[in-house]
This record gives C-alpha cells, structure tokens and sequence, in this order.
C-alpha cells in the first residue's frame, strides 16, 4: 500500500465512523415518525386556555430571539420557515411560524406546552429552558409572521 493510499483509508474509516452515527440519528428520528401516519399534534384544552405572563417587550423579544437563535434554528431555519439544515433531514417537517394561518389555529398557551412537552422529532424544552425563557420563545415566535406578512 502507498502512503497515500493509507492516509486515504484512515479518513475512510473516520469518514464511515461519522456516517454511522449520522445513519444512527436519522433512523432513529424516522422510526419515531414513521412508526404510524402523521397525526396533528394538538394541545390539551386547558394547556390552551392558559394566559402568557410574559409580555412581548423589546427585552424579551430580544431574549426570546436569542433562545430560538441558539436551539431552535438549526431545524426550523434563521426565519422560522422550517427550512433548517437539521429539519431538512427528518420525516415530520419542522412547523413553518411564518404561516400566519397555522399561528392563528394556536393560543400563546397551546405553543408553550408544545415547546415543553416535545414531541419527537422534537424533544421536550422544560429541562433545558427556563418557563420565562419559553414564554419569552412565544413571544418571539409571534413576530415571525408579521415579518413574513410585512414582506409582501
Ligand atoms: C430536532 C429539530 C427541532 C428542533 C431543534 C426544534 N424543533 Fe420545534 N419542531 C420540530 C418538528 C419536526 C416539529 C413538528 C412536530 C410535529 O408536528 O409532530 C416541531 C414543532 C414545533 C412546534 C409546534 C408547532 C405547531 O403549531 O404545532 C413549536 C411551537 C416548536 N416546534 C417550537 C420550537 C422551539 C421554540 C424550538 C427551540 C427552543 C424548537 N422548536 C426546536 C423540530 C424541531
């Protein structure tokens, strides 16, 4: 074998190591999803009804864009119009909060509980964000489609 030769074998073997793991993580995340037909994901009724205490001030929407920016990007995009790089690869498409029309059908309440429950592909928030940094997300989440709406 050449030298080159062995070089090339030695960043295959780490190359399909990676895959592995890759291979690893989407199979995992289809079988969550393909495991039975897509259903809607609905928030309980009283999760709904639940008021927002953390209203949209410049301080934290600007807090509430730091959360997104730092965990919610890489699957539903810089724009919320899940089209992030993570998201591209799962069964169930990340939800687009540009769409003002499927933002309409959620109470500020019902987003709060889909944040901090999960539902895989995506995983439960409550343990890794504070409630007021969820709240502070929803927040945040409701300018996405006035932007998108302001665009035309
Ligand atoms: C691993 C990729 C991934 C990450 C990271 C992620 N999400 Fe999601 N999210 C999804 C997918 C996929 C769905 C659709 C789930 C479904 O419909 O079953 C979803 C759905 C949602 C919904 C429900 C929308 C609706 O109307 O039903 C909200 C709200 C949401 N995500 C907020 C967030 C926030 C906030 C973050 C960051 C803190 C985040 N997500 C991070 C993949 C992700």
């Amino acid at each position: 074998m050449t030298g080159k030769n062995k070089a090339n074998s030695v960043w295959l073997a780490g190359a399909s190591g990676i895959c592995a793991v890759l291979a690893l993580l989407f199979a995992f995340a289809g079988r969550a999803a393909a495991a039975d037909a897509y259903k809607p994901w609905v928030a309980p009724a009283d999760a709904r009804k639940v008021k927002n205490p953390v209203p949209a001030t410049p301080e934290n929407l600007a807090a509430g864009e730091q959360v997104f920016h730092n965990n919610c990007v890489v699957c539903h995009g810089e724009k919320g119009e899940g089209d992030g790089i993570g998201g591209k690869a799962l069964n169930v498409k990340p939800a687009n909060f540009t769409d003002a029309k499927l933002m309409s059908l959620e109470t500020d309440g019902s987003l709060f509980w889909k944040i901090s429950e999960g539902r895989l592909p995506m995983l439960s928030w409550k343990a890794i964000l504070t409630e007021k940094q969820r709240w502070q997300v929803v927040d945040y989440l409701r300018t996405l489609s006035r932007k998108a709406s302001t665009k035309h």
